[in-house]
C-alpha cells in the first residue's frame, strides 16, 4: 500500500524547497509548448439570433478557431454557449467583428499561455512521484501512467490484472486494468474508459484516482468491498494513447487520434464519432480537418476497433459502460444521435438523478443530467450510443469539471475535489446496478 498512500504533511515541507531548486536549475524551461499559445484568447459567445449564429459560424471558419464548446461549428446555434480558443493573430479580427455586430461576448482567458503555465506546472518543476508513493494530484504523461499500471499489476496481483487489447495507430499498447476480487463465480462487469479525447486531461486523472481509491478502501469501505467482490471493473485509463501523448508533446488542445489521411494533410479522427451507430450523421463531420471528423469508415481507428471488439466479446456480462470526458459538468445517457427516449428510461434516469445528487453532496457542484442529445447536443457515432445499442443496459458519459472558467486547463489543484465528488457518483451508479431495477 506504500505506493498508494501519500502522507501529505510530510511532503508539504519538502516540496516548496524542491520546486525552488528546480526552478533555478531549469530557468529556460518555463515556456511550455514553445510558447505557441502566447497571446491566444479564449472567448465565450452566446449568439442571440439565428443571424448571429450564422455570422459566428462564418468567422469561426475563416479564422480557423479551435472550438472548445460545442465541439463542432455545425453545433453553434441561437442561444447556445460557445467557447472558442482564438489564435493570437486572429483575435484582433474577431474582437473587431464582435464589436461591430454587437454580439455578446466575454473573454474567459486573456492569454492562454499564461493560464497554461500557471495551472499545470512544468514536468520538471513538480514532484512526479511524491517523496513517498505516487502523486495522484498532478497530471501524468502516458509513459508515467503506463509505468504506474505495470507497477500495480506487480504489487496488487490479488485485485488487479493488466492486459493489452491491441495497438494504437502509432503502435502503442492499449492497456486495460481488470479490477476486482478474483472469484470462480460468474461476475458481472463495468467498463470504464477515460481519455477518448486527448486534451481532456482530467479524464485519465480520474481513472487513476478510481483505481487508487478502490485499492486503498477495499478493506475499510463496505461499499467498495461489495463493488469489488461482486463486479469486475475493466478500466482503460487512456483510450486515445497517441492523441494524449501528442497533447503532452506538441499541441495541448489536440482532441482526435493521430491517424493519417490519404488525401489530406490533416491528421486524426474523433474517436467519439467513429462508432457504428448512425455513423457520420448529425453532429459529425466528413472533413478530415475537422475536430469531429468521423473517419473514413466506422471503426477505422485501431483504438476504437480494439475496444469495440473487446465489448462485443464480453457484452454478456458487461452491465455498464462509463466514459469520462470534460468539460461541462453533465451526466449523459443515450441517445446522443437522436431526440428520443430510451426503453427502460426510468431506471437509467433515476440512476443519473441519484448519482448527480451524490456528487453534489460533497462540494455543492451542480451537474445537469439527461439524454445527451437534448442535454449537450446531437452527435452520431458515439461510444455510449454504440455500447447501449449493443446490449449494455447502463451507459453513461460524464462531462467532468468545470463549466468553462478553466475549460481543458483545469488546474491540478482541482484534481482532488473533482475526483472525490465523481467517485461518489460512480459508486452510486454501481450500487444502483447491483440492485434490481424494474
Ligand atoms: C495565423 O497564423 C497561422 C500560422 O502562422 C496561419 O496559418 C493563419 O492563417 C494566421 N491567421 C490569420 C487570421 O492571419
Ligand atoms: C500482469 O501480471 C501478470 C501476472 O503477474 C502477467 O502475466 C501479465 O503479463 C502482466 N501484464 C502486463 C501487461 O505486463
Ligand atoms: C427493460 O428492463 C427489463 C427488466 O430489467 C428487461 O427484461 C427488458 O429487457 C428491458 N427492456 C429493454 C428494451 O431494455
Ligand atoms: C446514492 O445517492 C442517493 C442520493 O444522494 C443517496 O440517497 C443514496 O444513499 C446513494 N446510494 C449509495 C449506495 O451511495
Ligand atoms: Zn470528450
Amino acid at each position: 500500500m506504500e505506493f498508494l498512500g501519500k502522507p501529505r504533511s510530510q511532503r508539504a515541507a519538502f516540496l516548496p524547497l524542491c520546486l525552488l531548486f528546480l526552478k533555478i536549475l531549469h530557468p529556460g524551461h518555463s515556456h511550455l509548448y514553445s510558447s505557441r499559445y502566447a497571446g491566444d484568447k479564449v472567448i465565450r459567445l452566446i449568439p442571440n439570433t439565428e443571424e448571429e449564429a450564422y455570422a459566428l459560424k462564418k468567422i469561426y471558419q475563416q479564422l480557423k478557431v479551435d472550438l472548445w464548446q460545442p465541439s463542432s461549428i455545425s453545433q453553434v446555434s441561437e442561444g447556445t454557449v460557445t467557447d472558442v480558443h482564438i489564435p493570437h493573430n486572429g483575435s484582433r479580427a474577431l474582437l473587431a467583428f464582435l464589436q461591430e455586430t454587437n454580439i455578446h461576448y466575454k473573454i474567459l482567458m486573456e492569454d492562454l499561455q499564461k493560464v497554461l503555465e500557471k495551472g499545470s506546472s512544468l514536468p520538471t518543476q513538480r514532484s512526479r512521484r511524491s517523496v513517498s508513493g505516487y502523486n495522484y494530484e498532478v497530471y501524468h504523461s502516458l509513459e508515467e501512467i503506463q509505468n504506474w499500471m505495470h507497477h500495480l499489476n506487480k504489487t496488487h496481483s490479488g485485485l488487479i490484472h493488466m492486459f493489452s487489447i491491441g495497438k494504437s495507430y502509432e503502435g502503442r499498447s492499449l492497456f486495460v486494468l481488470k479490477l476486482g476480487r478474483r472469484s470462480r463465480a460468474y461476475k458481472r462487469a463495468v467498463w470504464i474508459d477515460c481519455g477518448i479525447h486527448a486534451r481532456e486531461w482530467i479524464g485519465p486523472a480520474f481513472c487513476q484516482w478510481f483505481v487508487k481509491e478502490a485499492l486503498l478502501t477495499y478493506r475499510s469501505d463496505p461499499t467498495m468491498r461489495k463493488m469489488l467482490n461482486h463486479l469486475y471493473f475493466y478500466i482503460m485509463p487512456v483510450f486515445n494513447v497517441d492523441g494524449y501523448h501528442f497533447s503532452w508533446t506538441n499541441d495541448r488542445f489536440w482532441r482526435k487520434t493521430r491517424s493519417r489521411n490519404s488525401r489530406f494533410r490533416c491528421r486524426g479522427v474523433d474517436a467519439n464519432r467513429n462508432w457504428r451507430v448512425k455513423w457520420c450523421d448529425e453532429g459529425a463531420s466528413m472533413h478530415p480537418c475537422d475536430d469531429t471528423y468521423c473517419g473514413p469508415f466506422p471503426e477505422s481507428e485501431p483504438e476504437v476497433k480494439a475496444v469495440a471488439n473487446f465489448l462485443r466479446k464480453h457484452k454478456k456480462h458487461i452491465r455498464a459502460y462509463l466514459s469520462f470526458h470534460a468539460y461541462a459538468q453533465m451526466l449523459l445517457y443515450p441517445y446522443s444521435y437522436k431526440y428520443a427516449t430510451i426503453p427502460n428510461f426510468s431506471c437509467v434516469e433515476s440512476a443519473a438523478h441519484k448519482a448527480v445528487k451524490a456528487l453534489q453532496s460533497v462540494y455543492g457542484i451542480q451537474y445537469r443530467y439527461g439524454p445527451a442529445s437534448s442535454t449537450l447536443y446531437v452527435s452520431s457515432g458515439s461510444s455510449m450510443d454504440w455500447a447501449y445499442k449493443n446490449g449494455i443496459p447502463y451507459t453513461f458519459a460524464f462531462e467532468l469539471r468545470d463549466t468553462g472558467h478553466f475549460g481543458f486547463l483545469l488546474p491540478e489543484m482541482l484534481i482532488k475535489p473533482t475526483c472525490t465528488e465523481t467517485m461518489l457518483a460512480v459508486k452510486n451508479i454501481t450500487m444502483h446496478l447491483l440492485r434490481k431495477c424494474p
